[in-house]
């Protein structure tokens, strides 16, 4: 029984319907298919694009403030190997909490980029944002939250935030607590129950279970939370049976889940078939948010003929309730808004 969401399978009806304006549009690390994820420029972008929602992914320096980073380490966004050359780890890494906030101020942010054999940058998105041009810096949670505020008073907008802890187990193993302080900013800007606009998000399970039954409670506040789950392994498959997403159903309200997990991404174009992940998670009165709509073709299923045809899937048959997109514009296009 315990896979048995995984084995049953849904035909997906090739016949179009109608299209699903209320699907929220969370701009996955801003504007990002645009210009470089993450930065301030990313979520001006973005919030002009009038999305729903605007992904922030946090975690803490050395000295305890939040940044807004993909990951805890600083090597494929920004030029900290020319800067900081002594700060690299025995694994190759440069990591965000051997850093002070003022130390990663005076990095240069970039695209997202791989070093090839001879230490050369390979931007992964190619057809992006160049990777030497302009400037562009890393900011804070908070000066973040000011912005997408600020933009919401002078243009009567109401976008909403929506944070992720990465790897708060790493951080609680350094000493620090990173969902603590994301939740304590939210609750200090006025994201502290159900009703704000704002998700907290994470992929670890036993972090969401101890946000939901102590961080919470401690700090008087709510907020939605949302399991994300993706990546190989068995890590999620207790999590992702129809019993296993009905015990998460108690204390999330939402999951996001890669679109393999919907969708194997080996599925043959019309004769799509997807896991019982959506409707299970659905019935138990969670929303789905699944990640990352992009619109370059390595980067689409194969079958999906265009970026649009993705959407029409996900958001027209599967019904997912929002999707994180890297290209909000064409999203809104799509959904007609
Ligand atoms: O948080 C949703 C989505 O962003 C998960 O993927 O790796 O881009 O954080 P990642
Ligand atoms: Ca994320």
């Amino acid at each position: 029984m315990k896979n048995i969401i995984l084995v049953l399978v849904i035909m997906i009806s090739t016949t179009a319907t109608s299209i699903a304006k209320d699907t929220l549009v969370i701009a996955h690390r801003g504007a990002s298919g645009y210009i470089p994820e993450h930065t301030i420029a990313a979520k001006a972008m973005a919030y002009a694009m009038g999305v729903d929602y605007i992904e922030q992914d946090v975690v803490m320096t050395k000295d305890d403030h939040l940044v807004v980073l993909h990951d805890h380490y600083l090597d494929r966004v920004t030029d900290v190997q020319e800067k900081y050359p002594e700060r690299l780890r025995e694994d190759g890494r440069y990591y965000v909490i051997d850093f002070t906030l003022a130390e990663i101020r005076t990095l240069a942010v970039s695209e997202r980029y791989r070093l090839d054999r001879r230490g050369n940058k390979i931007p992964v998105f190619e057809d992006r944002f160049p990777l030497d041009k302009s400037t562009f810096k890393v900011h804070t949670l908070a000066e973040e939250i000011e912005l997408i505020q600020g933009l919401n008073k002078s243009t009567g907008g109401d976008i909403g935030i929506y944070p992720e802890a990465k790897s708060p187990a790493f951080h609680l193993e350094a000493g620090k607590d990173l969902s603590r302080a994301i939740l304590q900013t939210l609750k200090d800007y006025g994201y502290d129950s159900k009703d704000a606009k704002a998700y907290y998000q994470t992929f670890e399970i036993e972090e969401l279970k101890r946000v939901h039954e102590e961080v919470l409670p401690a700090l008087e506040m709510n907020v939605k939370l949302v399991q994300l789950m993706g990546g190989g392994g068995d890590y999620y498959s207790d999590l992702i049976t129809a019993e296993g997403l009905e015990e998460l159903s108690k204390y999330a309200d939402g999951i996001g889940p890669s679109m393999g997990m919907i969708i194997p991404n080996d599925a043959e174009a019309g004769a799509l078939k997807m896991s019982g992940l959506v409707a299970n998670a659905q019935a138990v009165g969670m929303e789905v948010h699944p990640y990352t709509f992009r619109q370059e073709s390595f980067a689409t299923p194969p079958y999906a003929k265009s970026y649009e045809d993705l959407l029409e899937i996900f958001v027209n048959q599967v019904g997912v309730d929002g999707v994180f997109t890297d290209f909000p514009d064409r999203t809104m296009k799509f959904l007609g808004r």
